[in-house]
């Protein structure tokens, strides 16, 4: 089969096998480039797959040279169906991993049930034995619970309607959003979805098995960005999940202070993921982002990011680096008010005239294809797969 995509709006259709797994070599190469990294030895990534967890999972296991367990919800092909990207991506990631001999076992499961946390905790004990790292990393669209009770989180502003500029996908226009607020109820299942309720699910979980090790270090990852985003983002609903995974933070902290718990929040760098790409708003702010960050020379993808993130703010010389208010600062490039301001300004000038002068939609679209397997630079997309 000739594998071509099949872009709808935010999402594609099909991913190529052959493309996610150069695009997963790259990553991997990328962190063997880099000095070792000294730190936990035994990891479990939940949301592995794709995005921010993917890249963490690589990160420990080449750079801390882990054996990890990864928890992921992907599809495999179906008939002519491609598999999801986060599918071949895994595959891919396990083959490399296991041949070098680290250990590398995927759980496939819906992360919020106990059958998953049950099967991964029985992993954990065959192969690993205990844990001393946890990541979570899921970005989910909803939730259900073990009584059958569906939540489904929203990205809505609260409070007031949201209008503001943003890139349309179909044609790469800048294009204004509006967005109507979240209710309370909307706000809550949002909560539920995308807060800290299932991350200290998860710990108790372990804990209760005996796989928590003593002294382990657990991170979830937020977003916080810029004025132009906070009403759809920071302030908005998903803003509230993630105020709700600070105070998990906190209290993880607290209730697991006998195990000498670390349980942190890193706020990461936009970047183009399966997650972020549903956001309007931030599709325009992420390709003025990478123009104006690449121009700098400070632009770095999801494995650059993770990488830092256990090299230096975590395992570093110094340490778990927190800001002011408790949290690890991987945005702390993305931040800098000097880039700031020029982002501010560009955002009030950019319109569809311009926009390929102010914004690097190429760059947008050169990620978003790379997530599924496209536009790899090595892969020849005109040979049959058969393989899928
Ligand atoms: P992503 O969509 O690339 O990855 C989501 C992962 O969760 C995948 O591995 C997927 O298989 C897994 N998953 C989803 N539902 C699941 C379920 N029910 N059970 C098991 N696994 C499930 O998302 P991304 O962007 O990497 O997001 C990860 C975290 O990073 C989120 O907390 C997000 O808010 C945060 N973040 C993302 C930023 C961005 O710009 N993309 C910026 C800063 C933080």
């Amino acid at each position: 089969m000739i594998i071509e995509p099949k872009v709808r709006n935010f999402i594609c259709l099909t991913a190529h096998p052959i493309g996610c797994a150069s695009a997963v070599n790259r990553q991997i190469e990328y962190v063997k480039s880099q000095p070792p990294i000294e730190g936990p030895k035994r990891a479990l990534i939940i949301g592995a797959s794709t995005g921010y967890g993917l890249a963490s999972r690589i990160a420990i296991t080449f750079g801390l040279q882990a054996d990890t367990i990864g928890v992921m919800l992907e599809k495999p092909s179906r008939g002519k169906r491609t598999a999801t990207a986060g599918f071949y991506n895994n595959k891919a990631f396990e083959e490399a991993a296991r041949s070098e001999g680290r250990v590398a076992i995927t759980i496939n499961d819906d992360a919020f049930s106990k059958e998953c946390k049950d099967q991964t905790i029985a992993a954990i004990k065959e192969h690993l034995g205990q844990v001393d790292l946890i990541i979570y990393s899921l970005a989910a669209p909803r939730r259900t619970d073990a009584d059958g009770t569906t939540w489904s989180s929203v990205i809505k502003p609260t409070g007031e309607t949201f209008v503001g500029k943003t890139l349309n996908l179909s044609d790469n226009t800048v294009d204004t959003a509006t967005l109507e607020p979240a209710t309370d109820e909307e706000v809550e299942a949002t909560i539920k979805v995308m807060g800290g309720e299932d991350w200290s699910d998860w710990l108790y979980a372990l804990q209760n098995a005996g796989v928590l090790a003593d002294n382990a270090v657990t991170i979830a990852y937020s977003y916080i960005g810029p004025e132009m985003t906070h009403a759809i983002y920071r302030d908005g609903s998903i803003g509230q999940a993630k105020k709700d995974l600070y105070r998990t933070a906190d209290q993880l902290r607290d209730e697991f202070s006998d195990k000498n718990l670390t349980a942190r929040v890193s706020v990461n760098k936009a970047v183009v993921t399966q997650a972020s790409a549903a956001i309007p708003s931030v599709s325009l702010y992420i390709s003025v982002l990478y123009k104006l960050m690449k121009e700098e020379g400070t632009h770095e993808g999801c494995i650059q990011q993770m990488h830092r993130l256990l090299a230096e703010k975590i395992f570093g010389e110094n340490g778990v680096l927190l800001d002011e208010n408790g949290l690890i600062r991987m945005d702390d490039w993305e931040m800098k008010p000097e880039l700031q301001a020029q982002i501010k300004d560009i955002w009030q000038r950019i319109s569809t005239e311009n926009i390929d002068e102010l914004a690097d939609v190429d760059g947008y679209w050169e990620d978003f294809y790379n997530m599924f397997g496209f536009h790899l630079p090595d892969v020849d997309y005109t040979a049959d797969v058969t393989d899928y």
